[in-house]
């Protein structure tokens, strides 16, 4: 079968730099070569050495020196682990919500049987402190706090240390769904005293999709031990007994863990807090150049994400129509709004291994369209 490829001709956009979705996102090329690596024994030195390294490196990058896990399984995973480990049917919660991610965060929680307290704003606004505040102090005896680090669908980036403060002032434990912000943008796991903190590896880690990572507390671990949702394949306590040897509960995902070592290493290399600037630096050339075009930023100012940035589209036309003629004429592909956005909003995504020529190369691409 042959599999379709971008016509992209532009040299701006070599080794899948045509690829402007919010993630899955341009794969590293020492990722790709990592992945054809040959199998090892998954129970065996080889692995257990390998993975204290790898565990290590991921702790470095999420500024931590709690327990580092993984799964094979995309970022939604991320959110099932959480409750399912650190909750119980009927605990209260209080989740934010501004976008798909937030909502299908809280929903999972709902249909899980959680009482779900939303802290609801409209898309393309971040939860306030104050508001989050409120529901907190209103929920009463809160348990956990569901927050969207980076909300994907709108281009927003909640303000996490501020939120989990407030959290942990209630003594709640802090879930964070850090699925389009881990690797790009600041996080400091343990001096923000988060206890379940996970990403899922296609986005700003520059991987194939197929495996979930998660920093887990030790405060999480011990909720863990009574929590109250029935478990197998996401259970917390085979897969930290395998850690702690150095493997994991079941056959691993190893080709991505190879491809996760080598990205890790492209990140260490360049420097976290220089990652961390690009990506703020390339989120603020892009924007710049949406606005030279006239065409208008859904986040609201102040909390526009380093990662993503979703804009109104342009010109009356819908947003599949516009992602459409893009893709026709020079071979990028970006993706389009979701949910009540699904129709009149398009995203690009700056994250991961991206500079500014292919940005260039989009903002060219969106002017031209308009035209
Ligand atoms: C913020 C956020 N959370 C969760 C998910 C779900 O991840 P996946 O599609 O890998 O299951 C995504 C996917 O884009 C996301 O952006």
């Amino acid at each position: 079968m042959t599999i379709p490829t971008t016509t992209a001709t532009d040299p701006r956009l070599t080794q899948g730099r045509w690829l402007r979705i919010p993630g899955p996102t341009v794969v590293h090329p020492n990722a790709v070569q990592a992945q054809t690596r040959d199998m090892i024994a998954h129970r065996g030195p080889a692995m257990y050495g390998f993975m204290h390294e790898l565990r290590e490196k991921a702790r470095v990058a999420h500024r931590t020196e709690s327990e580092m896990l993984f799964w094979a399984g995309s970022g939604s995973a991320g959110w099932e682990t959480g409750i399912v480990n650190l909750l119980s049917p009927g605990d209260t919660v209080v989740a934010t919500v501004g976008g798909a991610f937030g909502e299908r965060f809280a929903w999972l929680g709902e249909k899980l049987g959680l009482d779900v307290r939303r802290v609801e704003v409209e898309w393309g606004k971040a939860v306030t402190p104050e508001a989050f505040g409120q529901a907190l102090d209103a929920a009463g005896d809160v348990k956990a706090a569901f927050i969207t680090h980076n909300e994907t669908s709108t281009g927003i980036t909640n303000p996490l240390k501020e939120l989990a403060a407030l959290a942990r002032a209630k003594g709640a434990l802090v879930l964070v769904d850090a699925v389009s912000s881990a690797g790009a943008m600041e996080l400091n796991v343990d001096e923000w005293d988060l206890d379940w903190t996970f990403s899922g590896v296609q986005k700003a880690w520059m991987c194939p999709p197929g495996l979930m990572m998660a920093a887990v507390s030790e405060r999480a671990i011990r909720a863990s031990e009574t929590a109250g949702f029935k478990r197998f394949y996401f259970d917390l306590a085979p897969m930290l007994q395998a850690a702690r040897e150095g493997s994991t509960a079941t056959t691993p995902a190893i080709s991505l863990l190879f491809a996760l070592d080598a990205a890790m290493d492209a990140i260490h290399e360049e420097g976290l807090e220089q990652v961390w600037e690009r990506h703020i630096r390339l989120g603020k050339a892009f924007r710049a150049g949406l606005e030279e075009l006239r065409v208008e930023v859904l986040a609201e100012p102040g909390y526009q994400s380093a990662s993503v940035t979703a804009f109104h589209t342009p010109n009356g036309m819908t947003s599949s129509d516009f992602q459409g003629r893009i893709t026709d004429a020079t071979g990028i592909v970006i993706a389009t709004g979701q949910g009540p956005l699904a129709k009149t909003v398009n995203r690009v995504g700056h994250m991961g291994w991206s500079e500014l020529p292919e940005l260039d190369a989009t903002l060219e691409a969106i002017g031209q369209a308009m035209r």
